[in-house]
């Protein structure tokens, strides 16, 4: 845990329009007051994001909400209720209390309650929201550890808040609760599976390559190698292919393929369990970026579960570049 001393100085930092990158289940964030426009516009300036892309405002917990939305419909009572603190953002009618700054013009707010003893500790300690994207430059892939944050962020944040590792890796699951039917606008750490259970009906999801939402585009978390998705079975042949070609080539390589030899320069087994690799899927993006490799093959997981948002980062990472 951390020292409260170090809490209180982050919120310090807060009340005075400043940034902190905080640590949640998801990944990190960089946190500004959601309520000041000015500690906002650093979001947009550090990234270097468009300003009409929403930020997701981070709340302390459920029985908040109704301060900063303009009416907390039945669905997304049923939801917070269920699945807060969790990787689950909410989309509603946005509340006087949040600036058109935060919301990228829109007159709806994502809002969340992130899964973090530092990060909860953090907003009962600031008594406002914060409103936090994930903590990298725009387009590239988004920090799970508090090294992630430093290496890319360095001196344009005032304070670390170092939480450990995240425990689930992707971002939260977005859903847009402001008409009749709740609509998935991001498939994230919470499940459509878990969703559907609590909805008692089923999700229409949004396919990778749609672009609908602001700031979802279609090359997102992409490391520097380019990164190409091709079936399972031709995982070996594409490699060896590339890698004779003269290609730096890293393999994401599946777990039905454990074992067998890869020409490659870099090679990261991905794990069995779907959310361990959810855990690891952006540090191992990161790490064969380090080693050098400028080519990324990969497979697309079984897209059920958290499959569902592995798969959705992974076309993301190998999207269209400018
Ligand atoms: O897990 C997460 O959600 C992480 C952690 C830090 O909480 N945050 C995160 O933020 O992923 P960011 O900025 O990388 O993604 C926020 C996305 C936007 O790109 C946009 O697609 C969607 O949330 N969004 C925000 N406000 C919205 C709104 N009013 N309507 C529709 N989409 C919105
Ligand atoms: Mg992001």
């Amino acid at each position: 845990m951390l020292a409260v001393a170090q809490i209180e100085k982050a919120a310090e930092v807060l009340r005075n329009g400043g940034l902190v990158a905080i640590p949640t289940e998801t990944v990190y964030g960089l946190a500004a007051n959601a309520e000041d426009p000015q500690a906002v516009a650093k979001i947009f300036e550090v990234k270097g994001r468009p300003p009409t892309h929403p930020l997701i405002v981070h709340i302390g917990s459920a029985d908040q909400l109704g301060e900063w939305v303009e009416e907390v419909p039945a669905t997304a009572k049923l939801l917070a209720e269920a699945f807060w603190p969790g990787p689950l953002t909410l989309v509603l009618r946005r509340g006087r209390r949040v600036p058109l700054e935060t919301t990228g013009g829109l007159e709806t707010v994502a809002v969340r309650v992130p899964d973090h003893p530092a990060a909860l500790a953090l907003l009962a300690e600031f008594g406002g929201a914060v409103a936090a994207p994930s903590a990298n430059r725009f387009g590239s892939v988004s920090p799970t550890t508090p090294d992630h944050v430093r290496t890319e962020l360095g001196g344009d944040v005032d304070i670390v808040l170092d939480g450990g590792p995240c425990e689930v890796g992707v971002e939260s699951t977005i859903v847009d609760v402001t008409g009749d039917v709740p609509t998935v606008l991001r498939p994230g750490g919470l499940t459509r599976e878990d969703l559907e259970e609590v909805l008692g009906h089923p999700l229409a999801v949004p396919s990778a390559t749609a672009v609908r939402v602001p700031g979802q585009h279609p090359t997102h978390y992409a490391p520097r190698a380019h990164v190409v998705l091709v079936e399972t079975d031709q995982i070996l042949t594409e490699s060896e292919l590339a890698h004779s070609a003269g290609r730096r080539v890293g393999v994401l390589l599946p777990p039905s393929l454990a074992g067998a030899r890869v020409e490659a320069a870099a090679i990261v087994p991905v794990p069995d369990s779907q959310s361990a690799y959810a855990r690891g899927l952006f540090k191992y993006l990161r790490e064969l970026d380090e080693q050098g490799c400028d080519l990324i093959i990969a497979s697309l997981p079984d897209e059920r579960g958290l499959g569902l948002a592995i798969a959705n980062r992974l076309r993301r990472a190998a999207g269209p570049r400018d």
